[in-house]
């Protein structure tokens, strides 16, 4: 029998021929309380359940899986907004620390909805401005200057410097909220949904910026979105969540032609892009995710699962190298892509 590990195990990528990753994550946990005033049941929610990854300068991990699987909370973790309960982050071999300037500097957040997170009563100018006020001691002329050039090199004009939020498009937001936060040059910015409020025209413009920014600035990107199509282009590596677990973990190649977790391939029949099935045989996700407050015994996903077999009711199986990928899977399926776009 293997010997249990304390850490869950992480992706070896090929591409990266010995360089050191940016940022490590181990074994990340997050729980909350819940009480009964907020929600029906009461007990702890394991938001994100032991995920470990490596991230690398110039690059791009998905993390992808259905609202309510624990996308959110592991990037509010990577920000420092929230200390994870257990497990560590590290960006160049240093633990992450909320005091150090250098730290908040080097680790970015982009959120999904661009009308909430730009204040309507500032001009674009002074929201793009200031976290150099804030973080740094340049001056107003040198602010001015860079917030301007940040401007064009996200698509927009100078003359924006003027204008406020309420002047400008879904997708012209999205771009400032992108500009604002690379203000700092940070290292690693964190993706959260930052096209999915978006029209699906504008979604693509985006995408093009931020793969853009990153050749540009050799920015590592932790991308989340609920969508395997949105990240169909844009990511490097993909982790697939679920219920706050890592269920598959590869090369985006890997992952998206040919899916061996059953979930991974569900999501993919439900993306027009990939659909691993031909029509007759789509898979449709059963019901709804269940209560994170009581996980089913065993595999998580098993009550939703096509390929479920008894053991899948008992025992939880552990996330383990599968054919140049990790799954977490007893019976995992073998199918390949078919109408790859
Ligand atoms: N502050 C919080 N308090 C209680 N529960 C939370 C909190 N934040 C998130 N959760 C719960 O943690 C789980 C993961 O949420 P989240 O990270 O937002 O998922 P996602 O971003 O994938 O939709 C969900 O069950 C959610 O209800
Ligand atoms: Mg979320």
């Amino acid at each position: 029998m293997a010997q249990p590990s304390d850490e869950t195990p992480v992706l070896r990528t090929r591409h990266v021929g010995g360089e050191e990753p940016l940022l490590v994550a181990r074994d990340l946990k997050q729980r909350y309380e819940v009480s009964r005033g907020l929600f029906r049941e009461s007990g702890t929610v394991h938001a994100v359940d032991g995920v470990s990854f490596d991230l690398h300068a110039g690059r791009t991990l998905a993390v992808v899986g259905e609202s309510g699987c624990g996308k959110s909370t592991l990037g509010r973790m990577v920000t420092m907004i929230e200390e994870p309960v257990e497990g560590t982050i590290t960006i160049d071999g240093k633990p992450l620390d909320r005091s150090s300037a250098e730290m908040r500097k080097a680790v970015q957040i982009v959120f999904q909805n661009p009308y909430g997170s730009l204040n309507p009563r500032q001009k674009i100018g002074a929201i793009l401005e200031e976290p150099l006020k804030i973080n740094t001691d340049e001056d107003a002329a040198s602010r001015r200057d860079k917030a301007k050039a940040m401007l064009e090199r996200v698509g927009l004009r100078a003359e924006h410097y003027q204008r406020f939020p309420h002047m400008f498009s879904g997708g012209q937001r999205q771009r400032i909220a992108i500009a604002r936060a690379l203000m700092l040059n940070p290292k690693v910015l964190v993706l959260d949904e930052p096209v999915s409020a978006l029209d699906v025209s504008i979604q693509a413009q985006v995408l093009n910026i931020l793969m853009d920014l990153q050749d540009e600035f050799g920015l590592a990107y932790l991308f989340i979105s609920h969508d395997l199509s949105v990240v169909r282009h844009i990511a490097d590596e993909i982790m697939v969540m679920y219920l706050g677990k890592p269920v598959e973990v590869g090369e985006a190649e890997t992952v998206f032609n040919r899916p061996r977790h059953p979930y991974t391939a569900a999501l993919l029949s439900a993306t027009p892009v990939a659909d691993p099935f031909a029509e007759k045989n789509r898979i449709r996700l059963e019901g709804e995710l269940p209560s994170p407050l009581n996980p089913p015994e065993g595999c998580n996903f098993n009550p939703r699962c096509f390929n479920v077999m008894d053991r899948c009711r008992k025992e939880e199986p552990p996330l383990e190298t599968m054919d140049e990928r990790l799954c977490a899977c007893f019976n995992p399926v073998d199918v390949k892509v078919v109408g790859t776009a």
